[in-house]
């Protein structure tokens, strides 16, 4: 039974204060789509949208890339496993690469590896975020079985991600002519300054019995070993760039670009490639098409979509 009817009194409600809010007054906006503006606006957008497009289309052609896959040339044709594994062969090797076109500076060195896959749950994992910016920072299972030397001292950085870091070098010569690479400022600066401590120094790495890659100097902090930096920024696709310098000079066109490689690093026993990659780059980073046929498919489809309720409203308008 309601309780107001009990004593004949009208029950006492939980009534909120008087607002515009409350009230469900508030102004509104309350757009009419007519015909006209629904048109208006597909087709701005698709004015829109297919000018960035084209403009990206532009830029990216310009980009100048030029490529020189290393790994077949640079090994004997038989053996090449047991060729990258012998410590004391012969792994200086030579590759000659022609700008096509004239390359405005900076033009950015990176070093490409196929098939390789950086975004392996078990590896990607392996390392601690805690060691790489704090002292003494206790390991768990994380790093396994990059974690402690046989005498079971930690090593620093652990894990199969620092201890396969990558350890090919180029030089390189334009015409002829020694070309500085300049390796500063290659990691994204927020990695170094909060991800990488600078009183953190290597310690027992690449120790053990077998050897994953570069060794690191252990008088320069983590956050000084930029290439170290730019390899544990895990990449997400198999085939993946990495940059190793840049080339602050420009290099004309059909200039002849020698690149000294010590080819080190074993991507033969997994069958992957290596590649050297020398490009210029625009607002919209280096050769990229993606950006301008995203564009461009929005743009079009509004384009589309405009074109067809124009027609459709010139056919058969509403009736009033
Ligand atoms: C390693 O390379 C050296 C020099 O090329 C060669 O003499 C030696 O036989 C190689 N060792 C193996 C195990 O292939
Ligand atoms: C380079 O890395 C390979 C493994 O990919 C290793 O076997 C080799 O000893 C390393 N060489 C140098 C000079 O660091
Ligand atoms: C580059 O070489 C091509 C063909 O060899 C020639 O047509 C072109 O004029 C050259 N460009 C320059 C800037 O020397």
């Amino acid at each position: 039974m309601d309780p107001s009817e009990s004593d004949g009194r009208p029950r006492k409600i939980n009534k909120p204060n008087y607002s515009k809010f409350t009230q469900q007054e508030l102004p509104a906006c309350r757009p009419v789509l007519t015909p006209r503006t629904v048109i208006t606006v597909f087709s701005l957008i698709s004015i829109i949208f297919v000018a960035i497009g084209i403009a990206s289309l532009i830029v990216s052609q310009e980009v100048v890339e030029v490529v020189g896959r290393y790994d077949t040339s640079c090994a004997p044709m038989v053996d090449k496993i047991r060729f990258i594994q012998n410590s004391t062969s012969n792994k200086r090797c030579t590759i000659t690469l022609k700008a096509h076109k004239y390359m405005k500076s900076p033009i950015f060195l990176y070093y490409q590896i196929g098939n390789f896959y950086q975004n392996h749950r078990s590896y990607a994992s392996s390392q601690n975020d805690r060691q790489l910016m704090y002292k003494n920072a206790h390991l768990k299972k994380e790093c396994n079985p990059e974690t402690h030397t046989t005498d079971g001292a930690p090593i620093v950085p652990c894990g199969l991600v620092a201890w396969s870091l990558f350890n090919d070098t180029f030089t390189v010569d334009v015409n002829g002519e020694t070309t500085e690479v300049n390796k500063h400022d290659i990691a994204w600066a927020s990695d170094k300054n909060n991800k990488f401590g600078d009183d953190i120094y290597p310690s027992n790495f690449q120790k053990g019995k077998l050897i994953g890659g570069a060794t690191l100097n252990e008088s320069v902090p983590l956050s000084e070993q930029e290439d170290l930096i730019v390899w544990m920024r895990t990449a997400a696709f198999p085939t993946f760039r990495k940059l190793y310098g840049r080339i602050e000079k420009d290099i004309m066109a059909n200039a002849t670009i020698t690149v000294f490689i010590q080819n080190n690093y074993n991507t033969y026993s997994f069958g992957g490639s290596k590649a050297v990659v020398l490009s210029t780059t625009s607002w919209i980073g280096g050769k990229n098409n993606f950006i301008g046929i995203a564009y461009l498919s929005v743009g079009c489809l509004c384009l589309f979509l405009a074109l067809g309720f124009t027609v459709l409203y010139m056919v058969k308008p509403r009736s009033k």
